[in-house]
């Protein structure tokens, strides 16, 4: 039997190598920060390379280690390049984030077929030619590793307003979860989701503006708790699905949206 400490549950990442997309704005930043915080060493990628840096940079000065690669998530070449510098830099690859992503914030019928191939390109060609080129890797060099794909409450519920193809990238990247983790089980690379309902962040404030007149409150107002996630309340849901505590977890699709979907009191 094997041995387990009470509890079974560390946040210890030193001697991982940790990829996170979007690592230049909301969520990602913060996911970042807290893999690098734990020890692990960061590949920070995104377009917006001043962003990247300024990020490695405040990684480092708080004792962390991250590099930034610029990588644009439509790019297979770039992005199988962006695993490989990291690969080289720092070792096999062992903790994908695969973060960035857009939304569509336009009727579906008014979508221009550029802005269908780029939803679909950011939000699910992407993250899955990511999330194979990493288990390639792992899988030859015989090491286990841990995949968090980002979907979204949209996965769950839409309701209508402007994201239709955006709902379809996020119900497309819970079923990749689901199906890559059952591909490479026995190969222990674990493959996890995390469905955030709405938090504070770039793409969060530019729907605020389009939808709630710039006013988070507004926003909020329709939640059963009236408030608006910060990027700290997903910490601990990440930590959990990279941290070996999860071992016996794959496939799971984790929804953290403060019951945002319930009903308030009316
Ligand atoms: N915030 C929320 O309420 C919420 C709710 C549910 C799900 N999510 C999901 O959480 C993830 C992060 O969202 P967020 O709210 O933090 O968004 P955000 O603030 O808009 O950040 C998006 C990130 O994706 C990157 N990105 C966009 N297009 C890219 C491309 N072509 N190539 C490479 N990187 C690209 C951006 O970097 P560059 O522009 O520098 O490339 C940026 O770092 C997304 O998958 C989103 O769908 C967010």
């Amino acid at each position: 039997m094997p041995q387990y400490p009470l509890p079974n549950f560390s946040t210890d990442l030193k001697g991982r190598v940790a990829l996170v997309t979007g690592a230049s704005a909301g969520l990602g930043v913060r996911f970042a920060k807290v893999l690098a915080a734990c020890g692990a060493k960061v590949g920070l990628a995104a377009r917006r390379i001043d962003r990247l840096e300024a990020l490695a940079k405040e990684i480092k000065a708080a004792g962390g280690i991250a590099i930034p690669i610029q990588m644009d998530a439509t790019d297979a070449k770039a992005m199988i390049a962006a695993v490989e510098k990291l690969e080289k830099e720092f070792g096999t690859v062992d903790i994908l984030v695969n973060n960035a992503g857009i939304p569509d914030a336009q009727r579906a019928h008014k979508m221009s077929t550029e802005l269908i191939d780029q939803v679909i390109g950011v939000n699910l060609r992407g993250p899955w030619i990511l999330a194979c080129e990493v288990a390639r890797r792992l899988i030859a060099a015989k090491k286990p590793g841990n995949i968090v794909n980002i979907s979204s409450t949209a996965h769950f519920r839409y309701d209508g307003g402007g994201a239709a193809l955006y709902a379809v990238t996020k119900t497309a990247i819970a079923r990749m979860t689901e199906a890559l983790a059952a591909e490479w089980a026995h190969y222990n690379i674990n493959v996890n989701c995390i469905c955030p309902g709405a938090f504070i962040s770039e793409m969060m404030e530019g729907m605020i503006k389009r939808v709630a007149q710039g006013k988070e409150e507004l926003m909020a107002a329709g939640f059963a708790r009236k408030r608006i996630g910060q990027p700290e309340q997903l910490d601990s849901t990440l930590l959990y699905l990279v941290s070996p505590s999860s071992d016996f977890v794959t496939g799971a699709i984790i929804k953290v949206n403060d019951g945002q979907g319930s009903r308030g009191n009316m």
